[in-house]
């Protein structure tokens, strides 16, 4: 294959630059991320705070596809929300040197949508495809030909008079995006060649990530009161920014503009997240299994009837973070709050209530 025609490589952030010619393809950004993406998004991968798995491994599979001026193998991100899925994808493009087109499963309504994206791929560009998971069936289907051997079929006309036309791609890189790798159809799934899973940012790392953010936006802010909002950011670079910004508002409206811990804390009270980063819903959902189902195991259905919310907004965004910091615990049966989710939410258990009052009872 011929050599790439390569791009330098971008590396000064552009703030308040307009977004990239994706747009047409691209769903809409959350608001987050239209506000975030061109200030605080890393470019290059010695920009990225922590996940140095994930930087060591595709920095290998870059150099070595470079080298063979071959194109990337197609690339899994998978994970919670804001952990840097996007990131990666548009970071590798940028060290590739190739151009990033974005759009997501749900965006592709029809075969048809794909294939003038597919046909108007450059050679090595990098194609992302967000939620992967939820791309319609016949829009799979067609991909299966397009990552393994490039090409794909045209179907003309329709019943009888169907002519099918095979044609052939640009040797591209997918790079596909979930928070459930396990959604994903086998066949798609074995076509991917590598695969990442993002994780959860320590406390340390999301301090290094506040400082660049604060860095970016022109906010000054010391390490005391970065401690604060990192250990309120549920181990989320992006969590982390948005507070960020929630506090310099405070500081500024409610102080003389200076963060410091005590600022901190009562700006991030007021967001209604705890000292330990839950949210409402985060306590919420706590709490149902604590005092409604005497701690667990309840299924995830009625968990979801009752605090109102839908399977997969628990699934995706609530249960991640429970789940890793040893909140809430996964069984067969159901989900349990285990003794840390007591201590937390200062409830004793009942069985311990109840021995306690029998032993009360005796004496
Ligand atoms: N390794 C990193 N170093 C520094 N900042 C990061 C890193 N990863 C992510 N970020 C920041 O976190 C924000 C969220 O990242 P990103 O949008 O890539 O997450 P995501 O996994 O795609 O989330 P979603 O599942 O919601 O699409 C970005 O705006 C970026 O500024
Ligand atoms: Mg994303």
């Amino acid at each position: 294959m011929k050599k790439q025609p390569t791009r330098k490589p971008e590396s000064a952030p552009k703030p308040g630059a307009a977004e990239d010619q994706d747009s047409q393809v691209l769903a809409d950004p959350t608001p987050d991320e239209r506000e975030d993406r061109w200030n605080l998004r890393p470019r290059t991968f010695a920009e990225c705070i922590g996940q140095r798995d994930v930087v060591e491994a595709l920095g290998i599979a870059i150099q070595a596809a470079k080298e063979r001026g071959d194109s990337l193998d197609h690339v899994l991100f998978y994970g919670p929300p804001g952990l840097g899925k996007t990131t990666f994808a548009r970071i590798i493009a940028n060290e590739l040197g190739v151009q990033f087109k974005g759009t997501s499963g749900p965006a592709l309504e029809r075969g048809g949508d794909l294939v003038s994206i597919l046909t108007n791929l450059e050679e090595g560009d990098v194609l992302f495809i967000d939620e992967v998971h939820r791309l319609p069936r016949a829009v799979e289907e067609l991909l299966y030909s397009a990552m393994e051997d490039f090409t794909v079929d045209i179907i003309f006309d329709k019943g009888a008079h169907a002519r099918i036309y095979r044609s052939s791609l640009p040797r591209c890189t997918l790079a596909g995006a979930t928070t459930r790798a396990g959604f994903l159809s086998p066949p798609l799934l074995q076509r991917f060649g590598i695969f990442r899973e993002l994780h959860f940012y320590s406390d340390e790392e999301l301090v290094q990530a506040i400082h660049r953010s604060a860095k970016l936006l022109e906010i000054e802010i010391d390490d005391p009161s970065a401690a604060v909002l990192a250990k309120r950011s549920r181990g989320t670079i992006r969590i982390a920014n948005r507070l960020l910004r929630r506090v310099r508002d405070y500081a500024q409206v409610r102080a003389d503009g200076r963060i410091t811990p005590q600022i901190a804390d009562a700006a991030l009270a007021l967001e209604g997240i705890d000292d330990v980063g839950l949210t409402p819903l985060d306590r919420r959902l706590l709490e149902v299994i604590v005092h409604q189902h005497l701690g667990g195991p309840v299924g995830i259905d009625a968990l979801a009837a009752t605090l109102q919310e839908e399977v997969q907004t628990l699934e995706d965004m609530v249960e991640p973070f429970l789940l890793h910091t040893g909140l809430l615990a996964r069984t067969p049966k159901g989900r349990t709050a285990t003794e840390t989710a007591y201590q937390h939410l200062g409830v004793e258990r009942v069985e311990k209530r109840e021995g306690k009052r029998k032993q009360q009872e005796l004496l």
